[in-house]
């Protein structure tokens, strides 16, 4: 069974084979199509499951991290930082690292390598599964003087390894990507540094090769894996940009979706369990409540707000969770309930300013009630692209109520775009039309209008993109939103 390690991804060094570029700037900040370096390297941390990870860098580049990649939300991981004082050697990172591992098996990752490759998943899989020991992975390479090399027998068992040999004994280079179990940190302890002054990897890995521990998984030769510490593999890595960017996406959608909209609206929902919900005192009375009174629309869509706005750091007005009243939201928020027959959802926003950006933040919530869609809404409700989505979903949010979730979320994104003050307004009062949808799940381009009545108060009409995407059990939606009259 697969183990649950913990990540340490690298992002120090000097660079120096890359200047001037890397002067006054960190290597892996260096830009590949749209995103830097490290957000790649990231990304293979994600790929092998990894969700707590420490980013180990230089102490001048760590706010830049720390601002970048923030605590991880949007890559779906818990992200740390570690500065290490000089770059003394990879194997450093295993010692700076001792606390947060704190005796966790680990990958270690280097930033400026990157993999791509169809059987990756079942690489990492196989890797993860190796529970004692190092695992690490190997690719033939024209010119092992550069890199760490591992001699290798017929029978597939390391006999040595060597870093940057003068006369290699093999073409076997070894890629930075390495699974410890968790004796690595104490290991490193017992590490000299080398003649350059640094504590190497290869001298960790040969600790455990000397323990008959140590374990090589040959990349296949379709597979391609860059090395990005040269201007030429560098320029190479930007050829391929689109390959790597289609992982990240895939990977890290949030993230991917982010960058295609812009900053202009965010909006993440959250399908809770009743359980979850339960959690948070003030709701968990009020969907108690509405579930043992069967009167669940209203009164938990209204939990659902005010849980929306504690979020936001807004303190609920009185009314949203009186029986009575409708939803009333505080000054310079906006929001909107919405529900199904059997889900609720609310979304809440927060205009910053007068014509800037607004961010919202709503969740929504399947009751233990909910019930699937009827597949024969599918075809109304779901584009063909959602549902082989749906077809092929193998995440832990229940398969069954995926159609209910989309059709949820483009439900309430519908209906809270209009900036309408410090006053709520229903889905009945705005209607929408999709002007376009695809290609992928979620995304389309949808009109949506004030009905009649409110025209007077709201004269504007507005189109808007969004795109959704499902992040463990988070169904985030990213909407763009133009003003036309
Ligand atoms: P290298 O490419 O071996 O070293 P470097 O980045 O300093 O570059 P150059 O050789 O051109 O001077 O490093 C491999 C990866 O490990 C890279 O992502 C940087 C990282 N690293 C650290 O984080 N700390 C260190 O002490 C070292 C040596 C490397």
């Amino acid at each position: 069974m697969a183990i649950s390690r913990k990540g340490i991804l690298l992002a120090g060094g000097k660079g120096t084979r890359l200047h001037p570029l890397t002067m006054d700037k960190s290597k892996h900040l260096l830009p590949i199509g749209s995103f830097p370096m490290l957000a790649y390297s990231l990304c293979t941390l994600l790929q092998a499951e990894v969700r707590e990870i420490l980013i180990v860098t230089n102490p001048e580049d760590l706010n830049t991290y720390q601002d970048l990649f923030g605590d991880g939300f949007a890559w779906g991981c818990s992200l740390h930082y570690k500065a290490q004082a000089k770059p003394e050697g990879i194997a450093q990172a295993l010692l700076l690292a001792k606390d947060f591992l704190q005796d966790s098996p680990c990958v270690l990752a280097l930033g400026d390598n990157l993999f791509s490759g169809p059987s990756f998943k079942d690489l990492l899989q196989k890797a993860n599964a190796q529970n004692q020991g190092a695992t690490l992975f190997t690719t033939l390479v024209s010119d092992p003087e550069h890199y760490g090399i591992a001699e290798i027998s017929a029978s597939g068992k390391v006999v040595s390894l060597e870093e940057k040999p003068c006369r290699p004994r093999s073409c076997h280079a070894v890629t930075g990507l390495y699974f410890y179990d968790e004796h690595a940190s104490s290991l490193a302890e017992s590490l000299q540094p080398s003649e350059r002054g640094e504590l190497e990897i290869t001298d960790l890995n040969r600790l455990y090769l000397e323990q008959s521990q140590l374990t090589c998984i040959p990349l296949p030769d379709e597979f391609l894996w860059m090395d990005l510490g040269t201007l030429p593999a560098l320029k190479q890595a930007e050829k391929n940009a689109s390959l790597w960017e289609q992982q990240l996406s895939h990977v890290a959608p949030w993230v991917a979706l982010q960058k295609q909209l812009g900053p202009q609206i965010q909006l993440s929902l959250s399908f809770l369990s009743k359980e979850t919900f339960l959690q948070f005192p003030e709701e968990g009375v009020v969907v108690q409540g509405a579930v043992e009174k069967r009167v669940k629309d209203f009164s938990s869509g209204r939990a659902v707000a005010h849980k929306a706005l504690h979020h936001l750091g807004a303190v609920p007005h009185p009314l949203l969770s009186s029986p009575q009243g409708s939803p009333l939201w505080p000054k310079g928020y906006v929001g909107s309930i919405s529900h199904t027959k059997n889900a609720v959802g609310a979304v809440v926003g927060k205009q910053k300013a007068e014509g800037s950006e607004n961010y919202l933040w709503g969740v929504g919530l399947d009751l233990e009630v909910a019930v699937p869609l009827p597949e024969k809404l599918h075809d109304k409700i779901l584009t063909s692209m959602e549902k082989e989505w749906i077809q092929s979903w193998t995440g832990s949010f229940p398969k069954a109520l995926l159609a209910k979730a989309i059709f949820c979320l483009k439900e309430a994104v519908y209906k809270c775009m209009l900036p309408c003050g410090n006053e709520g307004l229903g889905f009945q009062d705005v209607s929408f039309s999709i002007v376009e949808s695809g290609p992928t799940p979620g995304c389309f381009t949808a009109k949506i209008h004030p009905e009649e009545n409110l025209r007077k108060r709201y004269p504007t009409s507005f189109q808007f993109q969004s795109q959704v995407a499902l992040h463990g059990e988070t169904l985030l939606a990213l909407v763009s939103l133009n003003q036309n009259n």
